[in-house]
């Protein structure tokens, strides 16, 4: 008898990729079954690794062949629970797919592995000269795979696009093992639907990804970073276009207040970032071939907005800066398991949302806390709510029908996970919906392939 004791599929999936990569031990399983947040958690069946294309190809097969459920999942970073089990599922770990292919330096392309960090992949760029467009806190563990399943965003995202704009081609392996393949790639490919842009958000729903072609972006050297102390929110938002309008080379725009850092500075042991703490912060970084700090400082220059500023050139000094901002998640992770709520409104609801989305929670549970952060050059504001019972979601639920009033949308870059599925129906029209599950059932006709993620959960449906 194996390892894999009783469970037949698990003989078989170990015959596919090795029995050293078929976990049933609970506790080798345990990582890969919470997720970041804390918040979702659930038993798998096993954790299988396969390590090429064409295992995860016999895996899904075999799975849908025994009616089996699986849980596709890459650096385990999601925040809206779409990428743990929650009723037995196989977790399908693309971890090991994490090769990368020389850097095509004349193209300013790459090919990468559905397991491949963002780190590493930003490394192996900047070592052929050029840099990947997408940047986000948890680079050191997201998969590419993973962020083209999420459509990842993150803080450069209003100058480069989310992962969808990246992607030249895709592979991807569907629930009966057949593999959707656009390799490398073509910068003009106008034959027929993009199944990669389709892929791209779908949250492991329609198919799996195992490599993805990836478009590179020029490498900055010269970059500048400003802190700024405002007096709200409004004000923020009116520096920010400004320097919109103004600085063609901003990449990232920020938005942050005062209980934020507070929490930040009470976490990491940080000084406070000013001599005295103010109500709110925007964080503005530029990158350029030469010093943008000058057209920056240019910008903020008669400012009345701006009520204290700190600017930095150097690599240190910017990542202290930016620290504020980027430690946010860990520090709101410190006090308790937030329901993470994040959002996108038009820019001119942005400021109203602010001011009323703390009332609507209180209302609703009066000792939480919502701690607010968020990537304003997008329009996009993460909610985080602490003092909530995990599956107590009337405090959710109140902020997101205030998010669909001002016309915005209830997932910015997150997805919709099995966190928000409940109130998809608030931003996506029926229409949509239904076309949706339509193309659900025509990738993934029994509907394996993470279930109750993005739709709501339906039973397997019989082989036709
Ligand atoms: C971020 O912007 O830091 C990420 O979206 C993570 C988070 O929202 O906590
Ligand atoms: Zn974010």
């Amino acid at each position: 008898m194996t390892h894999t004791g009783s469970d037949a599929l698990a003989a078989e999936m170990a015959s596919i990729v090795g029995e050293a990569h078929v976990l049933l031990d609970p506790e080798l399983r345990a990582s890969y079954e919470t997720d970041w947040t804390r918040r979702y958690s659930g038993r798998s069946r096993f954790v299988v690794r396969p390590g090429s294309t064409e295992e995860v190809a016999a895996v899904l097969r075999a799975c849908e062949q025994a009616s089996a459920t699986v849980v596709p999942q890459g650096g385990n970073t999601g925040l809206v629970g779409g990428s743990v089990p929650r009723r037995g599922e196989i977790v399908l770990s693309l971890k090991r797919l994490d090769h990368l292919d020389a850097v095509d330096e004349e193209a300013g392309e790459v090919t990468a592995g559905a397991g491949a960090t963002l780190a590493r992949l930003q490394a192996h760029a900047r070592d052929a000269g050029w840099a990947f467009g997408v940047d986000l806190a948890s680079r050191d563990s997201a998969t590419i795979g993973g962020m083209i399943a999420t459509n990842a965003g993150g803080i450069r995202m209003m100058r480069y696009g989310p992962m969808r704009a990246q992607l030249l081609g895709i592979e991807a392996v569907k629930a009966d093992g057949s593999v959707i393949r656009r390799m490398p790639g073509l910068r003009k490919d106008n034959t027929g639907y993009d199944l990669g842009g389709l892929l791209s958000g779908s949250e492991g729903t329609l198919a799996v990804v195992t490599r993805a072609r990836l478009r590179l972006v020029p490498a900055l050297p010269a970059r500048a970073v400003a802190l700024l102390a405002v007096p709200d929110v409004r004000a923020a938002l009116s520096v920010a276009a400004r320097i919109r309008a103004s600085v063609p080379s901003v990449e990232a725009q920020e938005v942050f207040f005062a209980e934020g850092v507070e929490l930040v500075c009470k976490h990491t042991g940080a000084p406070m970032p000013f001599s005295q703490a103010y109500p709110a912060y925007l964080l503005v970084e530029c990158a350029a071939a030469t010093d943008p700090a000058p057209s920056l400082v240019m910008a903020l220059d008669g400012a009345g907005e701006v009520l204290d500023s700190a600017v930095a050139t150097d690599r240190r000094l910017r990542d202290e800066l930016w620290r504020y901002r980027e430690r946010h998640t860990e520090s709101i992770s410190a006090e308790g398991v937030p329901h993470k709520l994040d959002i996108a409104l038009p820019l001119g609801a942005y400021a109203e949302f602010e001011h009323r989305v703390r009332g609507a929670v209180a209302e609703v549970v009066p000792g939480a806390r919502a701690i607010l952060f968020g990537h304003i050059g997008d329009g996009n504001l993460h909610v985080n709510l602490l003092g909530l019972e995990p599956d107590d979601e009337g405090a959710d639920d109140a902020v997101l029908m205030l998010v669909a009033g001002l016309g915005g949308s209830i997932s910015a870059e997150h997805g919709v996970g099995v966190a928000k599925t409940p109130w998809l129906h608030l931003t996506r029209s029926p229409a949509d919906i239904m076309t949706m599950a339509a193309i659900k059932r025509s990738f993934d006709p029994r509907g394996i392939l993470n279930p109750g993620v993005i739709l709501p959960i339906e039973p397997i449906r019989p082989r036709t």
